[in-house]
């Protein structure tokens, strides 16, 4: 085969099965098996496909005959993957035009091989024409859905571009130090020697960047549980929670165990940390990354909103890190633009609050409760804490002086609350949500 086609066919059948078939990227790429010498290729192309995915179908629109949305899912992908390569890659034209041709052929579109060809190269001569109307609108300027444009207009007016802009950048690498087995110099340290460059952040004590990304699977310091994988914005739910030795915690949607880790590595002598998760197959992931880091906790399978699963315990801390739109991670997961639908918003509210009702009985009095989503959008946030706030009177919301310990981290604070939102593009950080909530004791 020509070098880089394979590449690029499993590229398409990763972008063919988002954009077509509703799949998640990660599962897409898990399919698609791409050979070791070929799979940062694919990755990019994917990645990258999706990521200005929006702005090029308007391209594209304008370049095929037929409707857009009539044409197969692996044709539409072929398009996608040609123009992003053009546009976007420093692929010399080229070999971008010649290996998606190519491609064609071999992921049963032979007979559309000419109409690939012809589009791509009519886009070389008219790109400057067709980049403008696709950019007459900031939902193709910034390659997004309009109604995920709509939202972040409505909820952040004056933050919403830089917001988009934000959503479209790659993603830093960010590591949490397991201080229980090194300190953040050291592992920085034992990583400079290996000719890893990291930088510290600001704010999240435990968190170091590392400048160029690599597989983290292939360094020691990963395998031996010295770090993870957790961006900053994640690592702020920890210090919120604020849990002290002798507690016990409640780690309500526990699965993968990012913040159960965070916790356990931070916190000595608590009493106990139970870890739950609706999905079994995602709590086995949390144990093994348990025992990567050499830590322990009480594992349950079940649905936190099912009120007789804990009946009769009582915790002094809980953290909902509930299920949401990821509209805050959407950098990390381009697939959020093709997946999510404006409908899924109001569903999603609903289990969170559904969560919180649940949840808040089990939380001692004088304990506190951390809600946290990886979403920006209000209706999944302070619209659920209002709701919430509504049906619980013994609840207050003490975000503003609990997230004194975030010190030089910026976030959006009590004009927009309750709670207080990270955003994407405010500090180089994932965006988030987080709502600390104490249950009154009188
Ligand atoms: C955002 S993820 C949690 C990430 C995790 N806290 C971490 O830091 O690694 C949300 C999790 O909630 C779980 N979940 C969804 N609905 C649930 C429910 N009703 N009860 C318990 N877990 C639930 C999902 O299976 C998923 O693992």
């Amino acid at each position: 085969m020509t070098e880089g086609v394979a590449s690029r066919v499993a590229a398409v059948r990763v972008i063919a099965a988002v954009v077509g078939r509703g799949q998640t990227l990660e599962a897409a790429l898990l399919a698609a098996r791409p050979s070791p010498a070929d799979r940062a290729m694919v990755q990019s192309l994917a990645f990258g496909a999706l990521r200005f995915g929006h702005r090029l179908t308007r391209v594209a629109t304008a370049l095929v005959s037929r409707s857009w949305e009539s044409q197969t899912a692996e044709l539409r992908a072929l398009i996608l993957i040609g123009l992003y390569q053009l546009e976007y890659s420093g692929t010399p034209p080229h070999a971008a035009v010649s290996t998606t041709v190519a491609a064609a052929r071999l992921v049963g579109e032979q007979k559309a091989a000419g109409m690939v060809n012809a589009c791509l190269r009519r886009y070389q001569r008219e790109r400057a024409h067709l980049l403008d109307v696709a950019d007459e609108t900031l939902a193709g300027r910034t390659s997004h859905p309009i109604w995920l444009v709509d939202a972040y207009q409505r909820d952040w007016p004056s933050q919403a571009v830089p917001m988009l802009v934000a959503a479209n950048e790659h993603p830093p690498l960010t590591l949490r130090v397991n201080v229980m087995r090194t300190s953040v110099a050291a592992l920085a340290a034992e990583l400079a020697a290996d000719g890893h460059v990291t930088q510290p952040v600001p704010g999240a004590p435990e968190a170091l960047i590392l400048e160029r990304p690599l597989d983290v699977r292939l360094l020691p310091a990963f395998i031996e549980g010295r770090c993870s994988v957790q961006d900053a914005a994640a690592q702020c739910a920890v210090p919120l929670l604020a849990a002290r030795s002798g507690m016990r915690v409640l780690d309500a949607c526990a699965a993968p165990g990012g913040k159960t880790s965070h916790l356990l590595e931070t916190t000595p002598g608590l009493a106990e940390v139970v870890a739950l998760d609706i999905d079994a197959g995602r709590l086995n992931r949390i144990r093994d990354n348990l025992t990567r880091l050499g830590l322990e906790a009480t594992m349950r399978v079940g649905d936190a909103t099912d009120p007789t699963l804990m009946s009769g315990q009582r915790f002094d801390r809980i953290l909902v890190d509930a299920p949401c739109s990821g509209t805050g991670v959407i950098r990390r997961h381009p697939d959020i633009k093709w997946l999510r639908r404006p409908g899924d918003v109001q569903a999603l509210a609903d289990r969170q609050l559904a969560l919180l009702v649940a949840l808040w009985p089990l939380l001692s009095p004088g304990g506190r409760l951390v809600y946290a989503t990886c979403s920006v959008l209000k209706a999944e946030n302070r619209q659920v804490i209002r709701a919430f706030f509504r049906k619980f009177p013994d609840a207050v919301d003490v975000t503003e002086s609990a997230s004194l310990v975030l010190g030089a981290i910026s976030h959006t604070g009590p004009v927009d609350g309750p709670g207080t939102a990270l955003l994407p593009g405010m500090n180089g950080m994932d965006g988030f949500y987080y709502a600390c909530l104490e249950r009154r004791d009188d």
